[in-house]
């Protein structure tokens, strides 16, 4: 009704050569360029929340909410900006970038993955693509382990298929099962594709305790694995974050 009437208006303004054509057919013509119009991405994702939204983090609008909202800790700040950054504005980075946060409660370590996660998607953790799991929450008995296994890599797989630039918090760290945690090694890796999957746009962010830290020492040696450079260490500050990320220098800490 409202698209006939439209139509009709544009052939009362339309110059002469226009007036020619049969309502009908322009009032196909337009209602074409409307859906076109509104599937067209960019204008769907003014009104929905995407996969692709933010593909160009602020920086500055993620410096300012670090700065905000986590207090004195001067370092950890500026690697978590370098690297969420430069992951982001990089097309083609050739792996996930992974962000280990260790730190007593208290340290900001949670806030920090919110605050990721806000400053990539608008939903934040609620997120359609943001995807936060808790190790006693969400894998709470040892005797499921291969249960929990199967379900956490088929959710990873799940979820980056859909949508390559999905987020994943893994808090409690500390109390993760070493079996589930070489669950996700696989993912975290230089692979160009897995299975016809690419994980290399991926996020993934670790938290634990510190003082368990021993523990995911053990369980974490992959991730440490040419970590010289790459990463660093805070842990002469107490009461600090410990921020760990490791990806391709060239994306991280310049
Ligand atoms: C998971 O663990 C619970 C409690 O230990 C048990 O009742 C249940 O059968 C387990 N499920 C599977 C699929 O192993
Ligand atoms: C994505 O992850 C969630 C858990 O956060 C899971 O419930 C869901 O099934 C996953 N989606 C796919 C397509 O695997």
């Amino acid at each position: 009704m409202k698209l006939s009437r439209a139509a009709l208006g544009l052939v009362l303004l339309a110059p002469l050569a226009v007036r020619a054509v049969e309502p009908i057919s322009l009032g196909l013509a337009l209602a074409g360029v409307l859906t076109g119009y509104i599937s067209y991405p960019r204008l769907y994702c003014l009104f929905a929340e995407c996969c692709s939204q933010k593909q160009s983090l602020s920086r500055d609008a993620l410096q300012k909410d670090l700065d905000s909202k986590l207090f004195g800790q001067h370092l950890a700040k500026k690697v978590i900006l370098n690297a969420v950054s430069g992951f982001i504005s990089n097309p083609k980075p050739k792996k996930p970038l992974t962000l280990s946060l260790h730190g007593w409660t208290g340290t900001g370590k949670n806030f920090v993955s919110k605050i990721i996660a806000e400053n990539i998607y608008e939903g934040g953790l609620n997120s359609d693509y943001v995807h936060l799991f808790v190790a006693t929450l969400h894998f709470p008995h040892v005797s499921n382990i291969t249960l929990y296994k199967d379900q956490l890599q088929s959710w990873i797989r799940g979820n980056v298929s859909a949508c390559a630039r999905s987020i994943f918090i893994f808090d409690e760290m500390d109390k993760m099962h070493a079996g589930l945690i070489d669950a996700i090694k696989p993912y975290l890796d230089y692979y160009d594709n897995l299975d016809g999957v690419s994980y290399q746009k991926a996020i993934f962010v670790f938290l634990s305790n510190a003082g368990a830290e021993r523990i995911t020492d053990v369980a974490l040696d992959f991730w440490r694995s040419g970590k010289q450079r790459e990463e660093i260490k805070l842990r002469d500050m107490e009461h600090a974050l410990s921020v760990s990320a490791f990806n391709n220098k060239n994306t991280v800490l310049q």
